[in-house]
């Protein structure tokens, strides 16, 4: 039975287990079908063999050794991560200006943190991706463990990945990528290849782009490296399975034939977007993450006037260039809406 059956099934059996509401005690009446199916490990359902299958299917649609569900973010799969490849003072490559929780794992670890820089791009106020001969110069000169990426950035900006684990593998260096924003990767050729078939380890964020929600990402692993026991360190014993039969579902959507439309109708209507415009620029690897600017205006004043007169809110705004996120749960409505704004805004 999947994970989403185990839920919706109704238990036989009389419970003296957790959780103590009992599906029954719904405190906030309004989550009342989440109370219900906030099951633990019941024997006669068996939820723990319904994750493990979900799993293994899971990572065969992914084509990785295993891929694990995260109920605590990609935050908790980059810990995860680096506590398998790291121990006590080796070396690990961060950005400097990564997401925290790179830092926070090397810490865990008691690993040695070597912070590396990314070319900054003037043009756009945001960081360029790493090239794969400065990540050979960085390991030949400081003879690491293990290198973390951030693939793509929070603007869409994506490395070589493949030829980065070329050279990873000819030094014995482990390659983590953070590929946090790019959970579409895998289901579309019109988007920048996933670095799942490259990295030793790949974490994903399913809430970010993804239509999964808030905090469910996947850790996927192509290593011989098994990261079980960091993940049984740092996971709570009783996790949340109504949490983790959205992965499930979000999984098999996202490779079922109506996600992939969904996808392949995001980038397709982005595009007309970026079509219809003179004078507004866009940027970036991923069209899914529009990053914009126009000449004689600043990234913040576009933001300003974005948010002010059209009551549009961006994701992130520098001296240069605003960034709008989209994702699965995108309409055509909103980006209709978006377009006629643009439209006028490249006008002015
Ligand atoms: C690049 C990057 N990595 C990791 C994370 C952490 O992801 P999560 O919120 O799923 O824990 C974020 C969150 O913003 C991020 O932007």
């Amino acid at each position: 039975m999947n994970l989403v059956s185990v839920i919706k099934k109704k238990n036989k059996t009389t419970l003296f287990t957790t959780p103590s509401h009992s599906g029954n005690l719904c405190i906030l009446h309004k989550f009342y079908q989440w109370y219900r199916a906030d099951i633990s490990e019941i024997d006669a359902l068996n939820p723990e063999e319904a994750l493990l299958i979900a799993e293994q299917k899971a990572s065969k649609i992914y084509g990785t050794k295993s891929t694990k569900f995260l109920t605590n973010g990609s935050t908790s799969g980059i810990h995860a991560a680096i506590l398998t490849c790291c121990r006590q003072g080796d070396k690990i490559l961060i950005w400097d200006n990564a997401h925290r929780c790179h830092k926070n794992g090397a810490k865990l670890a008691g690993a040695e943190i070597i912070e590396y820089n990314l070319p900054y791009n003037e043009d756009w106020g945001i960081f360029e991706a790493i090239k794969p001969a400065e990540v050979e110069a960085l390991i030949k000169k400081h003879s690491p463990k293990v290198i973390v990426i951030t693939s793509p950035s929070y603007e869409g900006i994506v490395p070589n990945i493949n030829a980065i684990s070329k050279i990873c593998k000819k030094y014995n260096v482990y390659l983590i990528v953070d590929e946090a924003h790019g959970a579409l990767y895998p289901f579309s050729d019109n988007l920048p290849q996933s670095a799942i078939p490259y990295a030793d380890f790949t974490v994903q964020s399913l809430h970010k782009t993804a239509g999964g929600i808030n905090p469910t990402a996947l850790l996927h692993t192509n290593s011989d490296l098994d990261p079980l026991n960091a993940l049984n360190m740092i996971n709570t014993t009783s996790p949340s399975y109504p949490m983790l039969a959205t992965i499930e579902a979000n999984i098999n959507y996202l490779k079922s034939k109506k996600g992939k439309q969904n996808i392949e109708f995001l980038i397709k209507q982005i595009n007309e977007i970026k079509n219809s415009l003179k004078n507004i620029e866009f940027y970036g690897d991923d069209p899914t993450k529009i990053l914009i600017k126009k000449e004689g205006m600043s990234g913040y004043r576009l933001s300003e006037l974005l948010f002010e007169k059209f009551y549009i809110e961006d994701e992130r705004t520098n001296n240069k260039s605003t960034l709008l996120l989209t994702g699965l749960g995108t309409s055509k409505a909103k980006l209709d809406r978006l377009k006629k704004v643009l439209l006028k805004i490249d006008k002015m």
